[in-house]
């Protein structure tokens, strides 16, 4: 039996991990009981794992609760599921998940590195399920925005896209759970992978090209997260094959705001041009008499930082499952991230190329 499109109506998913994130794809999926959400048609979400029994608690009833992922794989009937675990746990999730016939919403970085998101594709391809990769900002107003004046040229050749993620995480944030937020084996890249990964994604899309080469260094703060070894700091360049600079810093050592600026610069027969993006809002630009204004559309599930995306970056891809279009991010472009993240924890301040 081809296992795309799915047929079963409702089609059946099933969420892996109940912390942070885990709740905003049920929810997603399932509507909020105010009706700020609404839910997605024709789906169903019919169980959870979460093995920390007061997470566990929290879980709606009706929805059944299991201990571990691979239990649930063995024992639910379900066509999708959403991958909510540690960054440590998507790979082998996803190969299990594939190998059982489940098609796959993955949250973001696909994996720990490139080398274990091509093992994800591999097993996604051989099993014949779908994969989509969670990458709900760019969905957001002016990130589309951004995305459609510089494919309609509006910004001319682009030559620079600068970009600063400066946000502020506590010492209590990595000790919080098991503490896999401050560990290499289970958050590799830590900023870079964690907070500034939906930056990185975007810049890569507006881009539009692939990034050839990088020059990074990488610093942990010892005084203010004294228990992690993972990088809490960023700094670089990436050089694209269509001649963009994109320089940038990523930090959770600074502003208590969760301050994301993006910024972008080009020219239009010698006259530069340039819009700059601060949070969900053009705080700048000269391609228009009037800068556009943008709702932060429906209501945040989560924490605000999430943005207010999920719920239509999780309904497309159950449509792609369905039939109808494509998954908003697939395999390949979560590999090509994680190829970039790859080369900036290798450089230590020097050039490396991204093959
Ligand atoms: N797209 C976004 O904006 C966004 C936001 C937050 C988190 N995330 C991503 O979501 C993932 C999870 O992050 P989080 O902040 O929710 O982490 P979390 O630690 O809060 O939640 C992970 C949950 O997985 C559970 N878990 C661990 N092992 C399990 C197993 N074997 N079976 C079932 N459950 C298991 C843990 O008990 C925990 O409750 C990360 O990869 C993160 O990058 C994405």
């Amino acid at each position: 039996m081809p296992k795309l499109p799915i047929t079963r109506r409702p089609v059946k998913g099933a969420v892996f991990g109940f912390g942070s994130i885990g709740p905003v794809h049920l929810y997603s999926v399932r509507g909020t009981p105010d009706g700020s959400i609404h839910p997605v048609p024709d789906v169903e979400i019919v169980g959870v794992a979460e093995p920390v029994s007061e997470r566990a608690s929290a879980i709606p009833s009706g929805v059944e609760v299991f201990p571990d992922y691979r239990t649930l794989l063995r024992q639910a009937d379900v066509d999708v599921v959403h991958i909510c675990l540690p960054h440590h746990l998507h790979a082998p999730a996803t190969i299990a998940a594939a190998e059982h016939g489940k098609s796959v919403i993955c949250e973001k970085p696909m994996a720990l590195n490139a080398s274990e998101a091509r093992m994800m594709r591999d097993a996604i391809a051989s099993n014949g399920v779908g994969f989509s990769l969670i990458s709900q900002n760019r969905l957001n107003g002016e990130k589309a925005w951004m995305k459609k004046r510089v494919a309609a040229g509006d910004l001319g050749t682009l030559t620079r896209i600068d970009w600063t993620v400066d946000w502020f995480r506590s010492a209590e944030y990595y000790d919080a759970g098991s503490g896999w937020r401050g560990r290499d084996s289970e958050a590799r890249g830590g900023v870079l992978s964690n907070q500034a990964y939906h930056t990185l994604d975007l810049v890569m899309w507006l881009a539009d090209s692939p990034v050839t080469e990088v020059v990074a260094e990488c610093s942990t703060d010892r005084v203010l997260h004294p228990g992690i070894d993972v990088p809490d700091r960023v700094e670089g360049e990436l050089h694209f094959r269509n001649g963009i600079l994109s320089r940038f810093m990523c930090t959770v050592c600074g502003d208590r705001r969760d301050v994301i600026r993006v910024e972008l610069r080009g020219s239009v027969d010698g006259k530069n041009t340039f819009v700059v993006a601060d949070g969900n809002s053009i705080v700048e630009q000269n391609i228009l008499p009037e800068s556009p204004q943008f709702a932060v559309e429906g209501a945040f599930l989560g924490k605000a930082c999430y943005g207010s995306s999920h719920q239509t970056n999780i309904a497309l891809s159950y449509e792609a499952f369905m039939g109808e279009g494509a998954v908003p991010v697939a395999a390949d472009t979560g590999i090509n991230v994680l190829r970039v993240i790859d080369a900036i924890l290798e450089s230590n301040g020097k050039p490396v190329p991204v093959p």
